[in-house]
């Protein structure tokens, strides 16, 4: 039975993993021109989990994957759909490799690349397949392995990237329920392509043979302009999700901001007239993990209680593109981790 706002996809479970490697400032301070101080005071980031060789986002993805299904209780879903910058090969999707891994060979699996949106849009899409009536069950995975795209002698990228992956299991259900998912707003401005770009390796400039500049295989950053365009697009766009949510800020008890940058997240929270409390955050010590950023947050706040049953939670992200995107969600009653632990353990 459902009500008047028709089917709803709702959170049934959660899970994340990290790769076990720590990175502080002072490891990057060693071989770059930064310091400690710099870093911490411009972004809000004291250390962060990169992947070591032979670890590829498809191992991070298919960790937070069986840790969400197993929180949901389940090891059925209909779809997988993973949101990543960096896929394991630029052709094919990695989700299908992650369903296989996680017992599901033959459901329905593609990638979403909407980059530090893409766990938003993965909700969106997530939703509107369950609305559709053809999907019960989809699990939705934010993965990304930032540190093997970004140019190691870069100070203004290398500081700031993280790996991770978080997961979501949604399911269909009603508007009423714990976990349900509000309305989501998205948008795009592709005249901002070149805020966040990795210029070659694709059908523009296809590949090392054909590209002299090595540096144009690694990701690049206007980070000026992507910290201001940041601010006001996750800002207009929380503040259409709120609305079309029927919400005002005083409803919102949890903001869960994309974590670029913690200044931005502080600023996008200011500008909504949120108090101070009301943000989460885990950048200090995972950086920007890109799309999994909101759901490795989300997994890590309900494991330390920082995230209650009942709590209604405005959700912003804002990603190369240009992409933005927000949403609203009531946390569920889960199953407690326990642990607030991801680290990727042996043979995930
Ligand atoms: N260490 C020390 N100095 C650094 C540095 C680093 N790691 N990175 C940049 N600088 C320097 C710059 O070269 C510049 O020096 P100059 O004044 O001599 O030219 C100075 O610091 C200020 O640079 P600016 O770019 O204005 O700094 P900022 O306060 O905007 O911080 C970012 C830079 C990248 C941290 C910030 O712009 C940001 O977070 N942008 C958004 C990033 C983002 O969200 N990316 C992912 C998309 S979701």
């Amino acid at each position: 039975m459902t009500t008047a706002f028709g089917v709803r996809a709702v959170v049934s479970g959660i899970g994340a993993a990290l790769p076990r490697r720590v990175v502080t400032n002072a490891e990057l301070a060693a071989y770059l021109d930064t310091t400690d101080a710099w870093i911490r005071s411009r972004t809000g980031i004291a250390s962060r989990r990169w992947v070591t060789a032979g670890t590829a986002t498809a191992d991070l993805a298919a960790a937070a994957g069986r840790r969400a299904l197993a929180c949901a209780g389940t090891d059925a879903v209909d779809a997988v759909v993973l949101a990543t910058a960096t896929p394991d090969h630029p052709v094919p999707a990695t989700a299908p490799e992650v369903a296989t891994r996680l017992g599901l060979s033959g459901v329905a699996a593609f990638d979403i690349a909407a980059v530090c949106s893409g766990f938003v849009y993965g909700l969106a899409t997530a939703a509107g397949m369950l609305a559709g009536g053809d999907f019960r069950r989809v699990l939705l995975i934010g993965a990304d392995t930032y540190s093997t795209i970004v140019d190691p002698k870069d100070r203004t990228t290398a500081v700031i990237f993280g790996d991770g992956a978080g997961a979501v299991v949604l399911r269909a259900g009603d508007a009423a329920e714990s976990g349900a998912l509000g309305p989501c707003d998205l948008g795009s401005d592709g005249r901002l392509a070149d805020l966040g770009m990795i210029p070659a390796g694709g059908s523009r400039q296809r590949s090392a043979n054909v590209t002299a500049v090595a540096e144009d295989h690694y990701f690049q950053m206007r980070g000026n302009d992507m910290y201001r365009n940041a601010v006001q697009r996750m800002s207009e766009s929380a503040g259409r999700a709120l609305e079309r949510a029927g919400w005002t800020v005083a409803d919102v008890d949890r903001f869960v901001p994309h974590q670029a940058n913690a200044r931005i997240a502080t600023a996008v929270a200011e500008r909504l007239g949120l108090t101070a409390g009301q943000p989460l955050s885990n950048i200090e010590h995972v950086g920007n993990t890109a799309a999994a950023s909101i759901p490795l947050l989300l997994a890590q706040a309900h494991a330390d209680g920082r995230l209650r049953p009942g709590d209604r939670a405005l959700v912003a992200a804002f990603g190369s593109g240009a992409t933005w995107g927000a949403t609203t969600l009531v946390w569920p009653d889960l199953p407690a981790d326990g642990e607030p632990d991801f680290d990727l353990t042996d043979g995930e």
